[in-house]
């Protein structure tokens, strides 16, 4: 049986490949799902890939992952530095949980440097680019081992 992982998007992350270029590559959100598939094929997991621009659609998904989802692998964007809802939700989630960004958030504006998410989060990922999804996916796959 393949196991099912869930790869969730914040705000703005439509836009990816459009959007700043510069900090956050020319790839579309589409490719970054085409490319986790593929990995996941190989890797024995199953991909559900969801965008969203809305904090309280980000949380029913995480509240619906429970139980549902082996893992949660999630790139909250801008709600990162803000969410307290989404952290909550994911402390009520049992499996691993995977943050990933594709800029290093480090580098960047001192409100980036903080994330609520990564209280919560097995591990995080910053920096990698788009290839960061991938890693995640790597790194998802030995947690549930
Ligand atoms: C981001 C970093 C966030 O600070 C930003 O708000 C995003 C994307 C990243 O993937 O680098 O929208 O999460």
């Amino acid at each position: 049986m393949t196991t099912q992982i869930s790869i969730f998007n914040g705000p703005n992350l439509n836009l990816l490949g459009q959007r700043q270029p510069e900090i956050y590559g020319s790839e579309s959100l589409q490719d970054v799902e085409n490319n986790c598939k593929l990995l996941a094929d190989s890797l024995g997991l199953q991909v559900d890939f969801r965008q969203s621009n809305y904090e309280g659609k980000l949380v029913d998904w995480i509240q619906e992952a429970r139980g549902a989802y082996a893992g949660i692998i999630i790139n909250p964007a801008a709600y990162s530095h803000t969410s307290i809802a989404i952290l909550d939700a994911l402390n009520t989630f049992d499996g691993p949980v995977v943050e990933v960004h594709i800029s290093n958030i480090h580098k960047r504006e001192e409100f980036r440097h903080h994330s609520f998410v990564s209280k919560r989060a097995d591990a995080v990922i910053a920096g990698c680019g788009t290839d960061g999804y991938l890693m995640a996916l790597q790194r998802m796959q030995k947690l549930l081992k």
